[in-house]
């Protein structure tokens, strides 16, 4: 007590203040919110973001150490981005700190070793940031324009998807951003399930197991993605960009004193979270795969999975089962085969109503043509199989044509979601 006092007593000097509380109190010479060469993190040290949104430092999983990011102001600690999640700590004696010679951003072992760093260029008078996005920043010491940052770890996702970060592709980085589920609840390194924007075709997100691939998003068709008709919330904003520099999507909140994230679990399923400050947990606002009918191709080749049916497997019109025995024993996964031959000149077109469109990685896409300019492009080709709008918002605009065999489609109860596609049958088929 006595030192406190004399403390207090010899502080009216700023400049010794600031050299005595750096000594006795070294959490308080972070209070600048950054790191530098000479401000570094150790165990018990942590960086806070601006607003208090966020918090950054050390976290162990068994005796692992690893330098990871959570809520400030969430208890249950939620950790949302983990820096060194497949090189770990062995210790807990790590620093985390900016290299005097690369100005990267190191995160040092016991010995002094860098196991893990931002791997930029060669930069001078750096500093590191995290921002109440849960971004956390390498810059110029007196540039904060964020075209200019020199690293981020929003463009090195884990396996969580926090408003604001962007999934997908961005050419002029070489960047593809996507998550990737930690391998159990005590093992944050990369595990086997992620979710990862294919930007080919119509461009869609996969949910893999490995190579293997689990579940479609289906693409974006203007107003959320083909096969997920529950992205209709007050809370967020959902955004597709898809240029020649970019293809992503990102989402936002509406309110932000809201929290929510999507997160590939270790057990292989897709959640969104959002906060429940009232019972203070995590509550799961939408998760995939859900049913039967989100399985991949679940219904094989031209098959149509349903879950008011019974089997959920039907055949597209002008189609039917290649393996009756097992499509009635329900597995549908054999898909169907076209009965009547196409003879591509008088070939016409039937409807499905409130479908998931099939899966579009080699689909062509035009944004501009209309349903009829679609039809006719369709109708020339004897390849097509199908075709759609690209885009539903407004009416429908932007043409989509398929021009490879249609699978893992489902139908949608007409007011929950889905769109009308239109598929290729020969002309004895078209009463049907
Ligand atoms: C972190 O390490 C301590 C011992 O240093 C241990 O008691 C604790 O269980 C570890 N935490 C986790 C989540 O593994
Ligand atoms: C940095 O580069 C080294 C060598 O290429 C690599 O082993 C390490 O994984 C990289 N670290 C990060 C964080 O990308
Ligand atoms: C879809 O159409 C709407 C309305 O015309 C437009 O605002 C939106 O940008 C379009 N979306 C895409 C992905 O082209
Ligand atoms: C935003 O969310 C908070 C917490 O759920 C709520 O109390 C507040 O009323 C919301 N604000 C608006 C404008 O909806
Ligand atoms: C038919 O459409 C496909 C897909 O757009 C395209 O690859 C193919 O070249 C087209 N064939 C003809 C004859 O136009």
């Amino acid at each position: 007590m006595r030192n406190t006092t004399q403390h207090r007593h010899r502080c009216d000097h700023l400049v010794f203040c600031f050299f005595i509380s750096s000594i006795f109190f070294p959490v308080l010479a972070m209070s600048p919110g950054v790191i530098t060469t000479t401000h570094s993190l150790t165990r018990d040290q942590t960086l806070v973001s601006g607003g208090d949104n966020f918090e950054l430092g050390f976290f162990n999983r068994s005796s692992n150490w690893y330098i990871g990011i959570w809520y400030k102001n969430i208890e249950q600690r939620t950790i949302v981005w983990v820096a060194n999640r497949d090189s770990p700590l062995r210790s807990s004696s790590g620093t985390f700190t900016i290299g005097p010679d690369d100005g990267n951003l190191h995160l040092l072992d016991e010995t002094g070793e860098s196991i893990w760093s931002t791997n930029q260029s060669r930069a001078e008078n750096t500093v590191a940031e995290l921002l109440d996005t849960g971004n956390v920043i390498l810059r110029q010491e007196n540039d904060k324009n964020p075209e200019n940052y020199l690293w981020q770890s929003f463009d090195y996702p884990t396996n969580t998807l926090l408003p604001g970060m962007k999934l997908g592709w961005d050419s002029k980085k070489g960047l593809n951003r996507y998550i990737t589920s930690w391998k159990n609840l005590d093992d944050p390194s990369s595990g086997d399930f992620s979710f990862q924007l294919d930007i080919n075709g119509f461009p869609e997100i996969y949910l893999r197991k490995k190579q293997m691939i689990l579940y479609r998003s289906g693409p974006w068709n203007g107003l959320r993605f083909s096969g997920v008709p529950e992205m209709k919330s007050t809370f967020f904003s959902f955004l597709f960009v898809n240029n020649p520099d970019e293809v992503y999507y990102s989402f936002y909140l509406n309110n932000q004193s809201v929290y929510s994230k999507l997160v590939v679990q270790y057990s292989g399923e897709l959640h969104r979270y959002t906060w429940n400050p009232t019972t203070k947990s995590w509550s799961t606002f939408w998760y995939a795969p859900k049913d039967q009918c989100d399985r991949y191709r679940e219904c094989g080749v031209y098959g149509i999975c349903d879950t008011n049916a019974s089997p959920i497997c039907k055949c597209m019109k002008g189609f039917l089962p290649n393996n009756p025995q097992a499509w009635s024993f329900r597995d549908g996964s054999a898909g169907c085969f076209r009965v009547n031959k196409l003879n591509c000149r008088d070939d016409g077109f039937l409807t499905l109503k409130s479908v998931k469109l099939p899966e579009s990685g080699t689909a062509f896409v035009d944004m501009e043509m209309s349903l009829d300019q679609c039809k006719e492009m369709c109708r020339k080709n004897c390849s097509c199989r199908g075709y759609t709008n690209a885009n539903i918002s407004r009416g429908g605009t932007g043409c989509v044509i398929w021009a490879e065999d249609l699978y893992d489609m489902r139908l949608y109860a007409a007011a929950e979601g889905g769109q009308d596609f239109y598929f290729r049958v020969p002309a004895s088929d078209l009463g049907m």
